[in-house]
C-alpha cells in the first residue's frame, strides 16, 4: 500500500501518549513527517518503509514502533533487533537509547565485534539487540544455537535500508531476507535517507508474515520534510589528473572562492581525504581567506595554550584548526569545543568526524569525493556523503545549511543525481549469489531447487531484476525469456556448481545438505574460488605450502602492488625473520605480497631502513589490517578442510599456522616471550641468554633466577610469573589400554589424559573459553583422531 504524505490535520502532541511514555520525547510535539507515520507505526503492526531526508527526525520512528511492541507484549517477552550499517552509528544509538529508554524497562545490548563471552550474555538479557548487519549475519548463520532469541524477535528495525545498494549491501540484504524466513513472525521497519524506488523496498519486505505477495505500508517524504533546509551545490572542476597530490593543490586553490560565496558568517567543517591534507587545507586557509576574518575572531580567543599540539595551537589563533584520529583526545574535544564556543571558526577534519559526534555547522564543504579508506584512495560511499552532508544545518542550532561538494567534473552529474536522491537502490547480491545460496543451504532455508527458487523470490534482487534485468547481467535478452526461466536457471547452475565441487550433497530422502566443507564455508566466510583452491589442495603439506595457498585467496585481491612498492617488498624479502623467503618477489601477485606481510609479522622481522622505505609504512600498516581480518577465518577453514581429508601432517601444520597467527608470533619461535606484557626486545635476550625460551622455561624459573636474569631489585620478578600463570600450559599423557591382532591389523586401545599445568586452574585466554585441540596421527602421516574440547 502506497500512500503519498499530506499534511496531517494537525501535529500530534507527545501527551496523547500514556504517562510513562511521553517523557522519553524532549520535545512537545511529533513533526509532520512523525506526525502522519504515527498511527501506522503506533496503532498498527504492518512492516513499513519510510523514506524521509537526512535530519528530518526518523529515529522517533523506530522509538514508536518500540512503544507499541511494548504495549502488546510483556518485557522479557521479545526482542527486538536494531541493524544499522556502522559500528559507530550503533555505538552512537546505543548509547542514546540506554541513556535516554531506560525508563521504559527495556535494557539494550551491543553486539558489533568480536563474540567474546561477555557478549553473547549481554544479547542473551538484551530486551534490544543493537548490530551491524555483518555481525548479525554470522550470528544468525549460527541461528540453531540462538533458537528461542530468534523465536522471541518481535520486531526488526532497519535503519539506512539504503545501503543494500552498496558493496556490503549484500549482508543485509541475506540477513533481512533469511529473519523473515526465521522470524516470520516479526516485523520489520525499514528507513531510508530520500531515493526514488522506495516501493522495492515496500514490495520486498511484504506486508506482513502472511501477506508477503502484498507490499509494505510506505510513506515517502521530500527535501521540503528537512525541518532544516539545506541547499546542496555541486561543483565538478576539469582536470586530467587523478593524482591526489594535484587535486589537493587544486581544491585548496578553489576553496575561498567556494567559501566566499557560501559563507554565512557561521562555522564550518571541510571534510579532507587524508590527516595530511586536513593539516595543510588548514595552514593555507589560515595564510589566506582568514586574514582578512582574524581581526573579527581575534578577540574571542582566549590567549595562552589550548592545544599539546603546537601546530594546531599556532593555527586555532587564527580561528583555524584541523581535527583527525591522530590528535590526541583532549585536543579533539577541545577542538570540539571551541568549534561550538564559536572560537574557532572552521574545522578540516577527516571523514571520521562525520559520526558519533554531534558537531553541527553551517556550511559543509566536502573537499574531493574520493579519500584514503581502508588503506586505499576510494571515492566515498553514498553513506559516508550523507553522514558529512548531514553535519550541515542541525535541528536545534540553524534554521538552513549549506552543503558543498567538490569533484572532478566527469563526476559532477553523478553526485548531483546521488545527492538529489535519484539515483535508484539496485541489489548487489548477484555478485556472490552461489556463496549465499551455499550459507542457506547450510541452514536449511534452502533443501531443494525449488526452496532455493522461493528463496531468490524473498530476496531484493528478484524485485529489482523484474524491473531492471539489464543492470544484473543474467541473459534476459529476449522478451521470451521470462524472470521465471531466469530464476529457474540461475538457482540450478549454481546449486550445481555446488554439488559438482562436494560442497554440497543430495540425501538419501533427495535433499539438498552441505557436506562438511559447505559447514565450513559459510560458517567462515570463505569465497568460493577459494573453498576449492583449500579442497584441492595436495596432501601432507608443509607450513610454507600452507602459507603459500592461504595467501593465494581471492579474498585478498584487492591487495596488489602499487607503484614503489617493489623495492619495498624485496627488502622485506631479504629481512632477518622472513622463514620462507619467495624466490621472486612478482608485483603481479597479490599473493606474494600477503605472505611477506604474514611472515614479517610473525617473525618480528624489521622495517626496511633504506632512503625512502618510510613512506610505505602507512599502506602497510592498512594492507597488514585487511590481512589480518581474513586469515583467521581461512587458516581455521584449512584446517577443517584437512581434518576431513584425513590429512594428519596438513593438519598439524596448518594447526601450527593458526597458533602462530592468532599470536602474532611463530610457534616454537625464540620470540614466543615477546606476547607477554612488559617483554620488549632488550628482555627477551636477556632471558635468552639464561635459556629461557619457552612459557614452560619461565613458569618453572624461581622469582631469583628470573631478577638474577634481569639484574631486578629484590621482588620485581614477581611480575613476570604472575603473567606466565595467566598463558594456559597443557601437559599430555597417554597410556596403551591393550592391544588386539587381526591378521595383519592391530588395533590399540589408549587412554590419553590432557592437563593444564598451571597452579591455579585456566579457563579463559584473552577473554575467550579455552578450547583444546587433540590431534593424532600415525607415522605415515595418515590423520587417526582429531577432537575439540573446551
Ligand atoms: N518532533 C521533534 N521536535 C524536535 N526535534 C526533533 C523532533 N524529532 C526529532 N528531533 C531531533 O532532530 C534531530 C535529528 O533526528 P534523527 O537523528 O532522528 O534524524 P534522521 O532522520 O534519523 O537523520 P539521519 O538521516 O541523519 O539519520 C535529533 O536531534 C532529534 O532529537
Ligand atoms: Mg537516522
Amino acid at each position: 500500500m502506497v500512500q503519498s504524505p499530506q499534511q496531517p490535520q494537525q501535529p500530534i502532541l507527545t501527551t496523547s501518549l500514556p504517562d510513562r511514555y511521553r517523557s522519553i520525547f524532549k520535545f512537545p510535539a511529533f513533526n509532520d513527517m512523525q506526525s502522519i507515520c504515527f498511527s501506522t507505526l503506533y496503532q498498527s503492526d504492518v512492516n513499513t518503509v519510510i523514506s524521509s531526508p537526512t535530519g528530518s527526525g526518523k529515529t522517533v520512528l523506530f522509538e514508536l514502533a518500540m512503544l507499541r511492541t511494548l504495549v502488546s507484549d510483556n518485557l522479557g517477552n521479545f526482542k527486538i533487533i536494531y541493524i544499522a550499517p556502522t559500528k559507530s552509528l550503533c555505538y552512537e544509538r546505543y548509547q542514546d537509547w540506554s541513556a535516554r529508554l531506560a525508563v521504559l524497562g527495556l535494557k539494550f545490548g551491543f553486539l558489533t565485534g568480536d563474540t567474546s563471552v561477555e557478549e553473547v550474555a549481554t544479547v542473551k538479557h538484551a530486551d534490544v539487540i543493537v548490530t551491524t548487519p555483518e555481525k548479525w549475519d554470522s550470528t544468525t548463520r549460527r541461528w540453531k544455537d540462538h533458537d528461542r532469541l530468534m523465536t522471541l524477535t518481535k520486531l526488526v528495525l532497519i535503519d539506512e535500508v539504503h545501503i543494500l545498494k552498496d558493496l556490503r549491501g549484500a549482508t543485509l540484504e541475506v540477513v533481512v531476507s533469511r529473519m523473515k524466513y526465521i522470524a516470520p513472525h516479526a516485523r520489520f521497519i525499514a528507513l531510508s535517507a530520500t531515493i526514488p524506488n522506495a516501493e522495492d523496498i515496500a514490495e520486498w519486505l511484504g506486508q506482513n508474515w502472511n501477506l508477503r505477495s502484498i507490499p509494505a505500508q510506505l510513506y515517502t517524504f521530500g527535501q521540503e520534510f528537512r525541518p532544516v533546509q539545506l541547499d546542496i551545490y555541486v561543483y565538478g572542476y576539469p582536470t586530467r589528473t587523478a593524482n591526489t597530490f594535484q587535486l589537493d593543490k587544486l581544491y585548496d586553490e578553489k576553496l575561498p572562492d567556494i567559501l566566499n560565496a557560501h559563507f554565512g558568517q557561521k562555522p564550518i567543517i571541510i571534510f579532507c581525504p587524508t590527516r595530511k591534507s586536513t593539516v595543510t587545507t588548514a595552514k593555507t586557509l589560515a595564510r589566506t581567506w582568514m586574514k582578512s576574518r582574524e581581526a573579527v575572531l581575534a578577540c574571542r580567543i582566549d590567549p595562552g595554550r589550548h592545544f599539546q599540539d603546537y601546530e594546531l595551537d599556532e593555527l586555532s589563533k587564527s580561528g583555524v584548526a584541523y581535527h583527525h584520529a591522530g590528535l590526541s583526545l583532549q585536543d579533539r574535544v577541545m577542538v570540539e569545543r571551541m568549534f561550538i564556543g564559536r572560537k574557532i571558526l572552521i574545522i578540516c577534519s577527516t571523514s571520521t568526524l562525520s559520526v558519533g559526534i554531534n558537531l553541527p555547522a553551517h556550511l559543509v564543504i566536502i573537499r574531493g569525493t574520493s579519500a584514503w579508506i581502508d588503506g586505499q584512495v576510494q571515492e566515498y560511499t553514498e553513506f559516508d556523503m550523507h553522514q558529512m552532508m548531514g553535519r550541515a544545518g542541525r535541528p536545534q542550532f540553524d534554521n538552513s545549511g549549506v552543503a558543498v561538494i567538490m569533484t572532478t567534473r566527469d563526476k559532477q552529474s553523478k553526485y548531483e543525481q546521488i545527492l538529489g536522491g535519484q539515483e535508484v537502490v539496485e541489489s548487489c547480491l548477484h555478485n556472490h549469489l552461489v556463496e549465499h545460496l551455499n550459507a542457506e543451504i547450510c541452514l536449511k532455508t534452502i533443501n531443494d531447487v525449488e526452496s532455493g527458487k522461493g528463496w531468490l523470490r524473498s530476496t531484493f534482487l528478484y524485485v529489482r531484476m523484474k524491473k531492471n534485468p539489464a543492470h544484473y547481467n543474467i541473459g534476459i535478452t529476449s522478451p521470451s525469456r521470462s524472470i521465471e526461466v531466469v530464476l529457474d536457471q540461475l538457482c540450478t547452475e549454481n546449486i550445481a556448481r555446488l554439488h559438482e565441487s562436494k560442497i554440497v550433497e543430495i540425501s538419501d530422502k533427495g535433499e539438498l545438505v552441505t557436506t562438511i566443507y559447505g559447514r565450513s564455508m559459510a560458517w567462515f566466510y570463505i569465497q568460493f574460488q577459494t573453498m576449492l583452491n583449500f579442497m584441492n589442495s595436495g596432501t601432507g603439506m608443509t607450513i610454507s605450502d600452507i602459507l603459500a595457498m592461504l595467501a593465494q585467496s581471492s579474498e585478498f585481491k584487492t591487495l596488489r602492488f602499487k607503484n614503489g612498492e617493489k623495492k619495498f617488498y624485496k627488502e622485506i624479502n631479504a629481512a632477518v625473520g622472513i622463514r620462507y623467503p619467495l624466490k621472486v618477489v612478482d608485483i603481479k601477485d597479490f599473493g606474494a605480497k600477503v605472505s611477506l606481510i604474514i611472515q614479517y609479522t610473525l617473525g618480528r622481522a624489521e622495517f626496511p631502513v633504506y632512503d625512502g622505505a618510510g613512506k610505505h609504512a602507512a599502506q602497510f600498516h592498512a594492507d597488514k589490517a585487511i590481512v589480518w581480518q581474513n586469515v583467521q577465518r581461512l587458516i581455521r577453514c584449512i584446517v577443517d578442510c584437512k581434518i576431513q581429508s584425513n590429512d594428519g601432517v596438513s593438519v598439524r601444520n596448518a594447526l601450527e599456522l593458526a597458533r602462530s597467527l592468532r599470536a602474532e608470533i611463530w610457534d616454537n619461535s625464540a620470540n614466543v616471550l615477546l606476547q607477554l606484557n612488559g617483554i620488549g626486545p632488550a628482555t627477551l635476550r636477556k632471558f635468552l641468554n639464561r635459556n629461557i625460551q619457552t612459557f614452560a622455561d619461565l613458569a618453572s624459573t624461581d622469582i631469583l633466577g628470573i631478577e638474577s636474569a634481569l639484574s631486578l631489585n629484590k621482588g620485581r620478578g614477581m611480575q613476570y610469573l604472575q603473567d606466565v600463570e595467566t598463558i594456559p600450559r597443557f601437559g599430555v599423557t597417554l597410556k596403551k589400554l591393550g592391544e588386539t591382532r587381526d591378521g595383519s591389523a592391530v588395533e590399540i586401545a589408549v587412554h590419553v589424559s590432557v592437563a593444564i599445568l598451571n597452579k591455579t586452574m585456566v579457563k579463559m585466554y584473552n577473554r575467550k573459553l579455552l578450547t583444546v585441540g587433540f590431534l593424532m596421527e600415525l607415522s605415515n602421516g595418515e590423520l587417526v583422531d582429531f577432537r575439540r574440547a573446551t
